[in-house]
């Protein structure tokens, strides 16, 4: 007993006989006493085991390994009792040392939905894809030249001014004017560009333009457009697509009405009615606009190296808000950017 590092390592020993035996004993009978034992032993500040651990270079070489997997069987004792008293309370089914309160209903998950626009694009697109049209997206910061010039619009036309039209970049000599696309009628101009006829897609896309915010008109809105060319193609074609699509939104029974227009690229051109019926109305509904519509006009076809003695096409463009407006009864446009999810709770 002369050697002081034997004296330790003695009392070291000891302590792992007295801690083996107090993990044996302790009592669990709650889920407080379960939490002081795990903190007593396992806590890696102040817990018993690690005390111990720190204790193994106080051990002569040849106990150390015994004295380890003892310490090691004594952590694995403890996390067996902790296991073993919460399977024990779990299944007593006793509250005062329950877990958790199994009988408590579950919580539901708030579930999202898709917004109202979303909900348009998805079934406008749907719709189109079944008579063999492909999606085309082009960007959202444009150059005069596929915004404007391309689509026939003559250098002084209003929709050039700055009043309505975001722009980036004044024209230069390097580009025409970099803006913000009013339409979606650019990416006819890049599909074209890039494809020969026969040519089926739609466009749907954000567009943006300098009005004077109110509950009908927004400074950024969606449009789909549509583009077909091939030969021989009529406006008897886009009169029957057109009939085809708004009875797949609005209904078997829709009535609508091609009213004549202008568009620089489309001619004739015509616009898209459909009555909506409301019967605290005078005439009981009323037409209101879905889209703008027209035969490609064969300057925009030429333009692009297509012969128009050719080939022919129509094209549309259609405001998503306002189908989406008309279908889920909204009448304020504003509410559809505001992410208010009262509104939009609405709509799953
Ligand atoms: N681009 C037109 C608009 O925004 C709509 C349109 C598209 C009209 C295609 C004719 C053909 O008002």
């Amino acid at each position: 007993m002369s050697d002081p590092h034997n004296h330790s390592a003695e009392a070291a020993l000891a302590a792992l006989k007295e801690l083996q035996h107090e993990i044996q004993e302790s009592i669990l009978d709650s889920v407080q006493a379960v939490d002081e034992y795990r903190i007593r032993f396992l806590s890696r500040k102040q817990g018993q085991i690690t005390a111990l651990l720190k204790r193994i270079p106080e051990v002569a070489i040849e106990h150390k390994k015994l004295f380890g997997q003892e310490i090691n069987a004594a952590k694995a004792l403890v996390e067996a009792r902790i296991e073993e008293a919460m399977v024990r309370f779990v299944e007593s089914g006793d509250s005062s040392k329950q877990v958790a309160d199994l009988t408590l209903p579950g919580r539901s998950l708030a579930k999202g939905s898709l917004h109202p626009i979303s909900q348009a694009l998805r079934l406008i697109t749907r719709c189109f894809e079944s008579y063999g049209f492909e999606v085309a997206e082009g960007p959202e910061i444009e150059d005069d030249w596929h915004n404007f010039s391309a689509l026939n619009f003559p250098p002084d036309h209003p929709a050039r001014d700055m009043q309505d039209t975001f722009f980036i970049e004044a024209p230069s000599a390097v580009h025409s004017g970099i803006l913000l696309r009013t339409h979606t009628s650019p990416v006819q101009i890049r599909v074209m560009e890039n494809k020969k006829p026969p040519i089926r897609v739609i466009v749907p896309g954000r567009v943006y333009r300098n009005e004077a915010i109110s509950y009908k008109s927004y400074c950024l809105f969606h449009q789909v457009e549509g583009l077909y060319v091939d030969e021989g193609v009529t406006m008897a074609d886009l009169k029957q697509i057109i009939h085809a699509f708004a009875r797949t939104l609005f209904g078997e029974n829709v009535k609508m009405r091609f009213r004549p227009s202008f568009f620089p690229f489309t001619e004739p051109s015509a616009e898209v009615d459909i009555w909506w019926e409301d019967l605290a109305l005078p005439d009981g509904g009323r037409w209101m606009e879905i889209m703008g519509c027209g035969m490609v006009d064969p300057n925009v076809l030429e333009g692009l190296g297509i012969d128009s003695e050719k080939y022919s096409g129509y094209a549309f463009g259609m405001g998503m808000e306002r189908i989406a407006m008309l279908r889920f009864g909204i009448d304020d446009i504003r509410v559809l950017y505001e992410n208010d999810v009262r509104f939009l709770e609405q709509f799953g």
